[in-house]
């Protein structure tokens, strides 16, 4: 294969309760835009469903909205599907990651990291989420991680998680409260210090609802816009483009574009709306 194109959705948010009809709605206008645009995968990184560790059938709902899609997809799991990092200094999250709720993202959505190969790359799939729990399957990622970053013999990798990595540099920032935003310390230095052991090209993420590209040292970070809805200032500062929408990649060896696109009738909801402020 000569080219591979990849659509990156995230930050769908999705929930069969009627006060998010919004965002189903626009998973809907997300969905025929991937119908016409026929990419060869559509990557969700993560916050697929509104609340999967308290409703198992948000989960299941999202599962029935990306299994109708004509492409194949795969998933990383977010904090709103498995629960959120617990950081070394601060208040740990009201829900952290467990492998429990690990287990239930896997039911539904299959494996929650993933490598495969296309056009020449190595593209390697995160779960960010278990970061800093120490449960065993953090342990265990970080192993195949560092036998999925040898084994790329040479090739590019692209790597996906739900969180950025950072705000501009590796120690940026450095406060107890990054674990909210970005992979937390001290567990953020090391998986930076890895992965610049190799050739990561691309480091693409969600999490925040605001799209960004930017390039530190020679790896490309790519935040996508959430697909469902944007934060308000008043919550959220800006450090991005708070706008919804959908990230389109095409790999070719040794090279590839990003694009940044707004489906057709795709609309700004704002959180506010979903939560009964306005
Ligand atoms: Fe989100
Ligand atoms: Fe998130």
């Amino acid at each position: 294969m000569h080219e591979f194109r990849l659509t990156q959705i995230s930050d769908t948010h999705l929930s069969r309760a009627d006060r998010f009809a919004s965002l189903t709605a626009n998973f809907h206008r997300v969905s025929e835009h991937i119908d016409a645009a026929r990419p060869d995968l559509v990557v969700n990184s993560g916050d697929v469903s509104w609340d999967g560790p308290t409703n198992r059938g948000d989960m299941e709902f999202a599962k029935e909205l990306h299994a109708a899609l004509p492409v194949d997809c795969r998933y990383l799991p977010g904090n709103h599907d498995v629960g959120d990092n617990p950081t070394a200094v601060g208040d740990a999250p009201s829900h952290p990651a467990n492998e429990k709720d690990r287990a239930a993202f896997v039911e539904v959505f299959g494996e929650d990291r993933w490598q495969f190969e296309a056009a020449g790359w190595r593209f390697i799939g995160l779960n960010s989420l278990i970061m800093n729990t120490g449960i065993s399957s953090e342990i265990e990622q970080h192993e195949w991680l560092a036998s999925q970053l040898s084994g790329a013999n040479g090739k590019p990798v692209a790597l996906f998680l739900h969180k950025p990595l950072f705000l501009n540099t590796p120690g940026d920032p450095e406060e107890a409260s990054t674990a909210i935003r970005f992979v937390p310390q001290p567990v953020r230095a090391k998986l930076v210090e890895m992965l610049g052991a190799h050739d990561v090209r691309l480091v693409a993420s969600g999490h925040v609802h605001q799209r960004r590209d930017f390039t530190y040292r020679h790896t490309r970070h790519v935040w996508s816009p959430s697909a469902g809805f944007i934060i308000p200032d008043r919550i959220q500062e800006v450090i991005g483009t708070k706008e919804v929408g959908l990230v389109e990649y095409r790999f070719q060896p040794d090279a590839f574009e990003v694009r940044f696109v707004k489906a057709p009738g795709q609309t700004d909801v704002d959180l506010d709306s979903l939560i009964g402020l306005k």
